[in-house]
């Protein structure tokens, strides 16, 4: 039973990531890319394997070739008609796969211009992380926007004819990591050192789901992506909420003492409050998002916990230590991360 949920799950999950279901001019691009080079290989493979297998066939040793043993056929030296198809086929088909990948480089390329007032485009700097991905909001409809977010991109769809474009740069902390929504557009590198330029858009709310996809070290196959493409209202709502600083409950105080008490705010940040690190995700909102761990577990109580406890038990090997904290001072800490809405 557990075995045929998860292999639904994985069936569902192979859909959301699937170069097939394109759903963003980049990714169309590829997919009638990859769907060209399948087809010319297809055809080759068909045509040597067909050529080899006629030969065997042809050639086979049966009575009517058998001979004499000792003389060899009749053997062929050169042949111009030959070379020349031989040499121009090939020349051609990396012709047309030249010309073909060319227009599709050409179209994946971002041309973002600087954002103005009415462009309806979201730019945001994505950062890559050991093992998780940060999110700073930049500007949208020309507005500023300065925020930091982790791991869940939300963006806004296309609707009524509007485009709603996302520009993402692409920068690393630490080491080579690769930002790979399939649906929504191809492969590319975060570099340290560099900055690199994507773009999507896409008219389709939903959840997009995505992987690191550079061998980036422990937890590579840990650091997963989700694109949360909701409609422009609903984007803008979330937008507003995030943009506040961090809720004060007062019915969380004790907890919000203990947490700015222990060592959590050399490396998170809650703005409003004096935990301003910026070494590991903000957690300002952080029941916004629907994962820990960079998209491993449901974000609930009940892993919120366990993450604190001990992060190894979630994700082996990530860069947050166990700190041992008391039961008590566990439950008062989650108590007050779960009021960050
Ligand atoms: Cu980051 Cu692989």
């Amino acid at each position: 039973m557990g075995g045929l949920v998860l292999l639904a799950n994985s069936a569902a999950q192979a859909e959301q990531t699937s170069i097939f279901e394109p759903a963003s001019p980049p990714a169309e691009s590829i997919r009638t890319l990859a769907i060209l080079v399948f087809v010319i290989t297809l055809f080759i493979f068909f045509v040597v394997e067909g050529v080899l297998f006629y030969s065997i066939w042809r050639f086979r040793r049966s009575k009517q070739n058998a001979g004499d043993p000792t003389t060899e056929p009749a053997q062929v030296y050169g042949s111009k008609p030959i070379e020349v198809a031989w040499t121009a086929a090939p020349a051609l088909i990396v012709f047309v796969l030249v010309l073909a990948s060319t227009r599709t480089l050409w179209e994946v390329k971002p041309n973002a211009p600087a954002p103005s007032a009415g462009d309806n485009a979201l730019y945001v700097t994505a950062i890559g992380h050991q093992w998780w991905w940060e999110f700073h909001y930049t500007s949208y409809n020309g507005e500023p926007l300065d925020f930091i977010t982790a791991n869940e991109l939300h963006v806004p769809a296309g609707e009524d004819g509007t485009p709603r474009p996302v520009y993402l740069t692409l920068r690393s902390a630490d080491v080579i990591h690769s930002f790979w929504v399939p649906r929504l557009a191809g492969k590319l590198d975060l570099i340290p050192g560099v900055d690199n330029l994507l773009w999507f858009q896409t008219n389709e709310p939903g959840l997009y789901l995505g992987q690191c996809a550079e061998y980036c070290g422990t937890q590579h196959a840990g650091m997963l992506l989700r694109v949360v493409v909701e409609s422009p209202a609903d984007f803008e709502t979330w937008l507003a909420n995030e943009r506040q600083p961090a809720v004060d409950d007062p019915a969380v105080a004790q907890g919000k003492a203990a947490f700015l008490s222990e060592t959590c705010i050399n490396c998170h940040r809650v703005r409003g409050t004096p935990a301003d690190g910026t070494y590991a995700p903000d957690l300002t909102h952080l029941m916004s998002r629907e994962t820990l761990a960079s998209g491993l577990v449901p974000n609930d109580r009940e892993n919120l916990r366990k993450w604190i406890r001990n992060p190894h038990d979630i994700k082996e090997g990530c860069l947050m230590p166990a700190f041992g904290l008391s039961p008590e001072k566990l439950d008062l800490i989650v108590d007050y991360l779960a009021t960050l809405k």
